[in-house]
């Protein structure tokens, strides 16, 4: 029995980094047909589910990945990447019809703008999943489905409450459009959730301090949800007591991809190995803290070990 199971996106990323980015009034400009030549590339594997179901497997937990990829490079990269991470490829799906998500991450200073192609790989349903199988485990954590088909969350949500998985819930920009009503089943079913700040706001539809945020989702059922608010560090609520954890400062961000990925699963993982939520948020933002020093999602996830010693 899997510990959790992560539903949603691997992608290729593509990062080209430069210093000559010209960004204006949060717009990053570049020269319509004509040619930017780019400082620096590389490449790495990604996608929220992807990042989470690596982060899981190095923090000890038995985890896989359940998401669609192609038959090309990019596809079998992911595989062969899991399988070295110790991640189940189970329920990965191969198929030759579609293409590998890919990104291309335009960046610069650590901060990036992300042109992304996620087609219909999100589409789990297509591949008519063995639901007693994939459901065969203690967690589910659910992230961006990208919303080409609503159908899956909903059902992914009716059945982790019949079957009694818990549910981690980190929603896509298309999910949060649905808002605080369509969501209701969802939020109802999960036990963590986790948003940044204006995230949270477009779910609920309104403006507020982060505290009252947490106590709208805590009435929508959520058993613990949670706020991030990037350096400002991370908030949480357990119904009770409010719990605010800091950043941990490092002097360079090298890339901020996959922050948000780090703090969700390691807050995930803190909560499933049955540590406390101040335990858990501490072991989230030192794990985001580290991947933001290295490039992509997954070269700076650390192990516990090396999560006692970071800081
Ligand atoms: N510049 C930073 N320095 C240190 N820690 C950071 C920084 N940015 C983010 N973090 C850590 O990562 C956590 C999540 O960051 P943030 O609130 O930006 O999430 P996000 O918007 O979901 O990110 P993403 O763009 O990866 O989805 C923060 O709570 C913090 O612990
Ligand atoms: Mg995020």
């Amino acid at each position: 029995m899997f510990d959790v199971v992560c539903i949603g996106a691997a992608t290729e990323d593509i990062f080209f980094f430069s210093d000559k980015f010209e960004v204006s009034d949060k717009k990053l400009l570049l020269p319509w047909k004509e040619k930017f030549t780019a400082g620096g590339l590389e490449r790495r594997l990604g996608g929220g589910a992807f990042n989470a179901s690596v982060a899981f497997s190095r923090l000890g937990l038995k985890s896989a990945f359940f998401g669609r990829v192609g038959t090309d490079p990019a596809g079998r990269a992911i595989k062969e990447f899991l399988e070295k991470e110790h991640v189940s490829t189970k329920f990965l799906v191969s198929a030759s019809e579609i293409k590998t998500s890919t990104s291309m991450l335009l960046s610069s200073g650590g901060e990036r703008t992300i042109v992304m192609y996620r087609g219909e790989n999100d589409n789990l349903l297509e591949a008519k999943p063995d639901w007693d199988r994939v459901l065969n485990c203690r967690w589910i954590f659910l992230t961006d489905l990208a919303g080409t088909n609503n159908d899956l969350l909903f059902e992914i949500a009716k059945r982790t409450e019949q079957k009694g998985v818990k549910l981690a819930y980190v929603p896509g920009q298309k999910e949060l459009q649905l808002g605080k009503d369509k969501l209701k089943p969802v939020l109802a079913t999960a036990e963590i959730l986790v948003l940044n700040s204006y995230e949270a706001e477009t779910i609920l539809g309104e403006q507020k301090e982060v505290e009252r945020l947490l106590v709208e989702f805590k009435k929508f059922g959520v058993e613990f949800p949670v706020i991030t608010v990037g350096q400002d560090g991370a908030y949480a609520y357990d119904g009770k007591k409010f719990y605010h954890q800091e950043s941990i400062p490092k002097v360079t961000v090298v890339d901020r991809t996959g922050a948000g990925d780090a703090f969700s699963s390691t807050f995930s993982a803190g909560i499933i190995l049955g540590k406390t939520i101040s335990e858990s948020l501490l072991l989230a933002a030192k794990n985001a803290s580290s991947v933001i020093t290295k490039i992509g999602g997954t070269d700076g996830l650390l192990t516990l070990q090396a999560l006692k010693d970071f800081g």
